[in-house]
């Protein structure tokens, strides 16, 4: 088995950048590795990313979101996920399971166990082997962006807010899994501690 990178943060945390950065970083020593994110990256699930960013005719139920978030995640596991981490490759995904977690969960108010089923149901109870938060308020991230589009930048800062607080509850209870970073340092130096991180699970590769 490869190993199992996962980003997670609030709107405009950096997540892209940094996964291609660590893709880029990868690639260069040479070690195979393939960048994907949700929802999407599947013909299945880029019908279902757009039907979850629409901005209008946008009522959606909690109960469906996470539906179609976990209908995405199916698809992305069988066609991409596992079939390179079973050839040895690093996988990084922009997004996974904990999105839903937090989103669903501390955003929407689901009950955790049943986002754990479900997720469980549509990974076949893969979890990644890190995951890295990049931290940042509410304040800074959606600031970041340059306009608002879609249903979940558009939510009000108190859903914001408790994403970010269930990142970082969840980052707290398993520090050996996850990577919490302060996403308002520069991204060169965020890139560094990333690599710094990864770099040492790599000989874990060959075994
Ligand atoms: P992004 O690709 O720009 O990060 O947009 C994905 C949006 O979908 C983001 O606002 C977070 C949200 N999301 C959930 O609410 N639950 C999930 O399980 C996932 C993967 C994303």
């Amino acid at each position: 088995m490869g190993l199992f990178i996962t980003f997670e943060g609030g709107e405009g945390c950096g997540k892209s950048t940094q996964s291609r950065l660590l893709l880029k970083q990868l690639e260069q020593q040479n070690i195979p590795v393939v960048l994907t994110h949700e929802p999407g990256d599947t013909a299945l699930g880029n019908e279902l990313r757009r039907a979850l960013k629409r901005r209008r005719d946008s009522f959606i139920s909690p109960q469906a979101e996470l539906f179609l978030f976990a209908a995405s995640r199916v698809q992305l596991v069988a066609e991409l996920i596992r079939p390179a981490l079973e050839e040895g490759k690093v996988v990084i995904c922009d997004r996974f399971t904990y999105s839903t977690l937090v989103y669903q969960g501390y955003g929407r108010g689901l009950d955790f166990t049943a986002i754990k089923m479900v997720n469980n149901m549509a990974t076949g109870n893969l979890n990644p082997d890190l995951i890295i938060l990049l931290d940042i308020s509410p304040e800074q991230g959606l600031a970041r962006k340059r306009s608002l589009k879609d249903r979940f930048e558009l939510e009000d800062l108190s859903f914001h807010r408790r994403v970010r607080e269930g990142y970082l509850k969840m980052a707290a209870a398993e520090p050996d899994r996850w990577l919490a970073i302060d996403a308002s340092l520069p991204k060169e130096k965020i890139a560094e501690i990333i690599w710094d991180r990864v770099s040492r699970l790599l000989p874990d590769l060959s075994a």
